[in-house]
Parts: structure tokens; sequence; C-alpha cells
């Protein structure tokens, strides 16, 4: 952990764990919150500029700029994970109120800029959405890399896939947006399904936040109810997953993550392997090397291993501890 807050800009789809970590990183007093971006993915693009007002509103973030971005992947028609947010994106969360604030009046890449150039410290980009926005500004205003200290992104998997069987969500659903990303000349972190899906909150400590009188407290706790690590056949006492909330959560503790400094590419050919995020762990070249010549490669450091305890503590202290209680006071 460092002394002066980092500032921080997050790109989202709110989304169920994308409001798990838009809680957190207003929550943790490590993290300069300076701005929020929203793309299509988990539901429609103003969906999620709602949901993620509503879940700043929340969480006591004052006047953070929210802006709306792209409403559709560069070439993908855009496809919502519906049947895991729900139909609004949130869960379906009854009683959840309508934001009182407005998104600003300029698009998400225009404030991407602003903010990326206007911090007087280097900026960390945490994009746990589809990259459509993070494409789009790389590629209309490249000068902004000179003041992004690292990109943490959830996206892509090592081993498994989940929207199909090698390719993670937010890849799939924009793979020419995050071949740009993986491009970017910046240093990268892929907090990918292989730490995704671990980290999970107990039934206990979500049962004690849906209890919570405080709003923001008792939203986390609905929102955790609605992601269960299994299949829960009561469906009244639920554990739940922190999903894109880990991502922040390696932005303020980046010892909480073992990573390794890999080669990554993103599978953009038709077909089965579309939208995988191919990650070399050859401990050697191989014959495609050997015989068709070197290739550039882009290194990123790849998330294999999380303390699933220290992010769980970590998430919980920031999100019911005395910050977050005078936050929403
Ligand atoms: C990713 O997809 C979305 O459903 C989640 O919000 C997360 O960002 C996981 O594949
Ligand atoms: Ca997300």
């Amino acid at each position: 952990m460092t002394d002066r807050p980092i500032p921080v800009i997050i790109d989202c789809d709110t989304g169920v764990d994308d409001a798990l970590a838009l809680l957190f990183a207003v929550r943790h007093p490590g993290i300069d919150l300076r701005a929020v971006t929203c793309v299509a993915g988990n539901t429609d693009v103003d969906g999620v500029v709602r949901n993620t007002l509503t879940v700043l509103e929340l969480a006591g973030a004052g006047d953070v700029p929210v802006a709306r971005g792209a409403a559709r992947p560069l070439i993908e028609p855009a496809r919502s994970a519906r049947h895991v947010h729900g139909e609004d994106g949130m869960g379906d969360i009854p009683g959840l109120p309508a934001p009182s604030r407005a998104p600003v009046d300029l698009d998400a890449v225009s404030l991407l800029r602003r903010e990326i150039l206007a911090s007087p410290t280097p900026v960390t980009l945490v994009p746990t959405a589809p990259l459509t926005n993070i494409a789009l500004l790389l590629r209309t205003h490249p000068e902004v890399v000179g003041n992004i200290e690292r990109i943490v992104f959830m996206g892509g998997a090592v081993e498994c896939g989940n929207a199909t069987p090698v390719a993670e969500f937010n890849v799939w659903h924009d793979p020419e947006a995050a071949a740009v990303l993986l491009t970017a000349g910046v240093p990268i972190t892929m907090y990918g399904l292989d730490v995704f899906t671990r980290v999970v909150v107990p039934a206990a400590d979500v049962r004690r936040l849906r209890a919570s009188e405080e709003p923001g407290t008792r939203l986390a706790g609905e929102l955790l109810a609605h992601r269960p690590s299994a299949p829960d056949p009561d469906g009244d006492d639920p554990d739940g997953g922190l999903g894109d909330a880990g991502a922040v959560c390696a932005v303020v503790d980046p010892a909480g993550i073992l990573t390794r400094r890999l080669p990554v590419e993103v599978s953009l050919a038709p077909g089965p392997t579309r939208g995988q995020t191919v990650v070399d762990r050859r401990p050697r070249p191989g014959e495609a090397e050997i015989h068709g010549g070197e290739r550039e490669l882009h290194l990123v450091d790849v998330a294999l291993d999380v303390d699933v305890e220290r992010y769980v503590k970590l998430w919980l202290d920031a999100v019911e501890g005395p910050q977050g209680l005078s936050a929403a006071g």
C-alpha cells in the first residue's frame, strides 16, 4: 500500500460485480476515484450509466464524474449478460433508487482523456468491462499513455473461459478492442478468470452486510447474495463472489496476487477460439519461433494466484469500515 491515494479511473459495465468494485473504490482511503466511464456489456449502456450513478450515490461518492461510452463493440453486436446480472443489470434487487445525478455532458473517451491528462500523478486505469472505450481512447488520444501508470483489467483467462470454453466475457464481447489494449505500451495486469472466480465472501459476512442499516453496505450484501459461488438449494444464505472488485483490490494491494510477466495475445479468428487470451507459458521457444522467426511479444503481468482471505478482508474492511460509514453519513 502507498501513503498517497492512487488516482484511479474505472471503466465498467455495471453489472453486479462492477458495483462491488465501485463500492470498494469509493470507500478505500488508498484510492482517489477520479472518474467512472460506462460501456455496453452486462447490459445496455444506458442501463450501465443508471446503475453506475445509483451505486456511486449509495456508496457516498460525491460528485465523481460519470460518462456514457460505447453502445456496442467495435465489430461485434452487443450481447448482454442479463441471464447473470438480471434484467436491470443489477440483479433485479427490489427498491433500488433511481439516481439523482446525471452523467457529464461528455462522452466516455473525452472524459477519460480529460481526467488522465489532468491528473498530477499518473493514473491507474481499471477496466472491468469489454474494452471498447479503452480501445477508442488509445486510438483517438494516444498521448494519454504518458500519464497512465498501469492498466489493471478484469478480463481474459489462462485456463478456462466462461462466455465460451476458452474465452472470458469481457474479451469475447469485443476481442478487437482487447487486442488494442494489450498493445497499449503501458504496464498491464491481467486479472483474469483464474483469480476472479476464487475470491468469495463467506455466507456469514454476506448475512451481516445484508442486515446493515447503512444503504451502501446493505447494497453490497444484496449484490453478493446474487453471486453465490455454487447453486444454493435453499437460496437464502449464500456466499458471494467479489468478481470485478478483486481487480480493484489488486490496485491497492498488488502483493495479494501472484503474477508472471508473460506474452498474451487475443485470438481474433472466427470460430471456437475467438476471444481467447492465448498466454504463452512455455519455458523455451517452440517450433513456431524456430521456423517462423521471432514475433513481437506483448508482455502482460498475468495473475495466476490470489490470496483469497486477504482480498476478502481488504474489501470488507473498506466497504463496511469507518471510512464507509463516514462516506455515507
Ligand atoms: C466479467 O463479465 C461480467 O459478467 C462481469 O462483470 C465481469 O466483468 C467476467 O467474465
Ligand atoms: Ca464487469
